[in-house]
């Protein structure tokens, strides 16, 4: 693990992982596709074989669950909160914006991650032709303090603030102990308030107690923080106790997505059992 829990670039090789699985499930384009990416899928295969037998779930069905559910509430809220500024943080080789800025071109779209990650992604854009004044790559480290690549930072320059805006995390948070992450919610909800709407969504891995599989989670979490050098954690031991710390955050409100209520609704695969995912929706000011 790092010294500094805040040196987290260790992590960024895992963004080829899923970046791969976006791609391998037609949600991304070739040039998304990278050789390390299919590498780690490839060997992570047998792995995914034993998860669907133990689990009902393996680590793709909540990938698969976490992508689709934000991808709903981000549309949802460019239709129904007039979101048209959107900063995607620790984007990684993520499809999402490109996917969102042709459907939506009068959207503002910033994709931000470290600033390795964020060149790669860059120049992965700049030969696609896809990037504009409305959507950009910047480097962004949710640690990052008064510096130009500093969260209040790149929001106050890339957005106007008279004017809804929404921020998504995805597959970063359990990287980091509750009071690492805290120190970047507790800024980020700060942050939103310049805002007459601010939405953030996260997706966030709990560790129910009365899981049948708590301690096959806490091993492989275990796994995961060694090969990341990172404090793979869970934050919350339920719904309700997560929903009260955004909400004793500063958030206005907050609301914790469980697949399971949107399996009707979108195409996304199902767990047997309750889904080992989360997402996180926690808002400022609006009337929701
Ligand atoms: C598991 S990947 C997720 C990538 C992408 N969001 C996805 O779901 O495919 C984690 C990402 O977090 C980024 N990251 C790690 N530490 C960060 C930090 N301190 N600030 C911003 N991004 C960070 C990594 O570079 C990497 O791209």
């Amino acid at each position: 693990m790092n010294q500094d829990p805040t040196d987290t670039s260790s992590i960024s090789f895992t963004a080829l992982y899923t970046g791969h699985v976006w791609y391998a499930n037609g949600m991304s384009a070739p040039a998304f596709h990278s050789t390390a990416g299919s590498v780690l899928y490839h060997a992570l295969m047998p792995f995914e074989f034993i998860g669907k037998q133990l689990a009902g779930g393996d680590i793709k069905t909540f990938l698969l669950q976490r992508h689709l559910i934000i991808d709903h509430l981000v549309e949802k809220a460019i239709k129904e909160d007039g979101v048209e500024q959107i900063l995607e943080i620790a984007c990684g080789m993520s499809p999402r914006g490109t996917r969102l800025c042709e459907k939506f071109p009068h959207i503002k779209y910033i994709e931000a991650d470290l600033p390795g990650m964020a060149a790669k992604k860059h120049r992965l854009l700049t030969n696609e032709n896809t990037l504009s004044t409305q959507h950009q790559v910047v480097p962004l480290n949710i640690f990052a303090d008064g510096s130009s690549d500093a969260l209040e930072v790149v929001m106050e320059k890339g957005f106007d603030s008279s004017k809804p805006v929404l921020v998504i995390t995805e597959g970063l948070v359990n990287y980091f102990s509750l009071s690492t992450i805290d120190q970047f919610w507790q800024r980020l909800q700060l942050a939103l308030k310049q805002y007459p709407t601010g939405i953030y969504l996260t997706d966030n891995y709990p560790l129910f107690h009365d899981h049948p599989l708590h301690r096959t989670m806490k091993i492989l979490g275990g796994m995961l923080g060694t090969l990341s050098r990172s404090q793979v954690s869970f934050h919350f031991h339920s719904d309700l106790s997560a929903q009260r710390h955004f909400e004793a955050l500063g958030f206005d409100s907050a609301t914790i997505h469980n697949p399971v209520n949107y399996y009707s609704e979108l195409e996304i695969p199902r767990t047997r059992g309750n889904p080992f995912v989360r997402v996180i929706e926690a808002r400022t000011g609006g009337s929701r």
